[in-house]
């Protein structure tokens, strides 16, 4: 999703610019743009594509300035080509923005009435025009900002600068996040903290609603009245966010051999590994007295809800409801005071999941977070937070960050199971074992079976469309393997959950479909073989992945099977997410796509 960045410096700032706008990069977007001002007047420098060639602009035509703002742009209204991309210019103005304005079309009939030129499709550029149409009629330009805000539908967060005025950006926030950084005379804005990290770790995160004034001397804060307000300064770890590729060739590689350790981290929180019992981490919740938990997030995150929610029910009885976001706040679900609602979300900036918080929150019910990101919205709006230890995720496709996902709702479900009376003292350290154990298992898994999973790939970039299945909680896992394919090697992929492949989806088999099937040996077991019998049976092509006892009971040929160490059931999706990514990873690797930034894809969605 699109990025912000501002500077009040003391020495040219168009290089700082670039510099932070690079690590915003892994939100995703699709042409990028910087402005300064240089003797009080506005320039610009923007450019289709990657920063790369934004840099290259800026060789042939470097900017000047000490005060600057700078954008990477996730397409929503226009095409992504320079003329849409920000900063975006009117009368004495440059803009940027993150989100959707969602009033654009009525403000630019008005603006256009009253003669304004528009020269993008943008929904930002009214913002641009709003602005100086204020200043047309005398306001300064804290006025002309505070008149435009009041004016706008939607969710944005903005940077706006303007001519002559060398020591001011006026930055605001309803919806997508913005940071202000505090330097030695020097002052910063930014999407996230990470952005900021090169320059400070100061910071302060505007409240929705809020504008600020930012000059050399600090930062004024306003709430969405006009009334200045005080917002806490603190240190972030945005600097400890500051990722690198290592040796491998992407980042999505690492993050996937990362998880050993981090699933390990995320656990430990969780887990007392002397008493082999749970820390009591549902402070403030008592699951006890809840009668249902809701549960809504999107995409992968939304994969690990609903591997959650077998669990949650299994070992807690605890009835679950879940949805995606995007659907959950418009459905008008009756809530009530004996639930709790649970929100999963890497970023934590999700505009979906915090609307669906939001709604919740207004309704009195107690929320809940499980988020990678500890500064962000929806960990602050929470009442309780239950951190996911991954690290920064910088690759688009989530892999470590949904292993965290569950690592935490498995222990979540247990620590509820224990709360409901459902999990006996003897069963809690037989699940922490089994918690524990998922570092020794992952490892094992990805030094294992890489090489093969890689040859296989090769065979798998050949195809056009491939499904997934999977029962219990191997039909979430089947999705989230179609997801991860589809996403990043761009091949069509569905999942579907083994038993409904007869109801439909087992018209499109032949000998041009792969077939994944995940399948331990488990209880589900042979219902699965049945159903992938029913595949073999018309010529469909079988890579199963199993463990040792799944692979000498099956009995027909596969294309090629995977074969798993033997895990106990209860994690048995965390360690079977593994060669599902990895799959994924060495088909796009062969596809030549770009992994770790996949087209059209943002890291971050801040937008509806
Ligand atoms: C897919 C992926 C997305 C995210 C989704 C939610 O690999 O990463 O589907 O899971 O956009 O994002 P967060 O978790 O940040 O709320």
């Amino acid at each position: 999703m699109c990025g912000i960045v501002g500077i009040v410096g003391k020495s040219a700032v168009a290089p700082q610019l670039v510099d932070a706008l690079k690590r915003l990069e892994y939100r995703g977007y699709d042409s990028a743009g910087v402005a300064t001002l240089n003797n009080g007047k506005l320039e610009r420098r923007r450019a289709e594509g990657k920063l790369v060639n934004l840099e290259s602009r800026l060789q042939d035509s470097p900017l000047e300035g000490t005060i600057g703002i700078g954008h990477t742009r996730w397409a929503t209204h226009g095409a992504p080509t320079e003329q849409n991309a920000h900063p975006h210019f009117t009368q004495g103005v440059a803009v940027v923005h993150n989100g959707i304005i969602e009033n654009f079309a009525s403000l630019r009939d008005e603006l256009k009435e009253a003669g304004a030129q528009f020269s993008s499709q943008t929904d930002t550029e009214v913002v641009a025009h709003l602005v100086s149409s204020y200043l047309a009629k005398g306001a300064t330009p804290k006025e002309a900002a505070q008149q435009t805000l009041a004016r706008l539908e939607g969710a944005y967060a903005l940077a706006i600068l303007f001519e002559n005025h060398d020591n001011m950006i006026i930055g605001a926030r309803h919806g997508p996040p913005l940071a202000v950084g505090h330097g030695d005379g020097e002052m910063y804005l930014g999407s996230d903290s990470i952005a900021l990290a090169p320059f400070t770790d100061d910071v302060t995160y505007l409240e929705d609603g809020d504008w600020a004034v930012v000059t050399h001397d600090g930062v004024e804060v306003f709430d969405s009245a006009g009334n200045k307000v005080d917002r806490a300064r603190q240190t972030s770890q945005g600097a400890a966010m500051v990722a690198d590729k290592g040796n491998y060739k992407h980042f999505m590689l690492k993050e996937i051999h990362e998880q050993p350790e981090v699933i390990s981290r995320t656990i430990s929180h969780y887990v007392d590994f002397a008493t082999e019992t749970f820390k009591p981490i549902s402070e403030g919740i008592d699951f006890a007295k809840l009668d249902r938990l809701a549960v809504s997030a999107c995409g992968t995150a939304y994969y690990a809800g609903l591997i959650g929610k077998y669990w949650i029910e299994r070992y807690a009885r605890l009835p679950v409801e879940i949805d995606v976001a995007s659907e959950f706040r418009y459905r008008e679900m009756p809530l009530n005071g004996n639930m709790a609602a649970f929100f999963i979300s890497q970023s934590g900036e999700t505009a979906d999941t915090l609307a669906c918080l939001r709604y919740c929150k207004q309704s009195g019910v107690q929320i809940g977070a499980i988020v990678n990101v500890p500064e962000s919205t929806i960990a602050r709006e929470s009442d309780i937070v239950f951190p996911t230890l991954a690290g920064i995720e910088v690759g688009v496709a989530s892999t470590k960050a949904f292993t965290c996902q569950l690592a935490v709702l498995a222990s979540i479900a247990i620590a509820a199971g224990r709360a409901r009376c459902t999990v006996t003292d003897a069963e809690e350290k037989e699940l922490v074992r089994a918690l524990v154990s998922l570092e020794r298992l992952s490892s094992d898994t990805l030094g294992s079976g890489e090489a093969k999973i890689e040859a296989l790939s090769r065979d798998l970039a050949k195809y056009k469309n491939v499904l997934y299945l999977g029962r219990g909680t191997n039909f979430p896992l089947a999705l989230e393997g179609a997801l991860k394919l589809k996403e990043i090697s761009y091949i069509h992929a569905e999942g579907y959950a083994a038993g409904e492949l007869k109801h439909g989806p087992i018209a499109l088999i032949d000998e041009d479909m792969p077939v994944i099937v995940i399948a331990p040996f488990d209880g589900l077991y042979e219902k699965t073989m049945s159903n992938m019998q029913e595949v073999a049976a018309r010529g469909g092509q079988i890579i199963l992945i199993t463990d040792e006892k799944g692979a000498e009971h099956v009995s027909i040929d596969t294309m090629s099977t995977i074969v798993m160490p033997e895990v106990p059931e209860f994690i048995s999706p965390i360690i079977y997410s593994l060669p599902i990514q990895l799959l994924a990873y060495h088909t796009a690797v062969f596809m030549g796509t770009d992994v770790d930034q996949p087209r059209n894809l943002a890291k971050s969605v801040t937008v509806e």
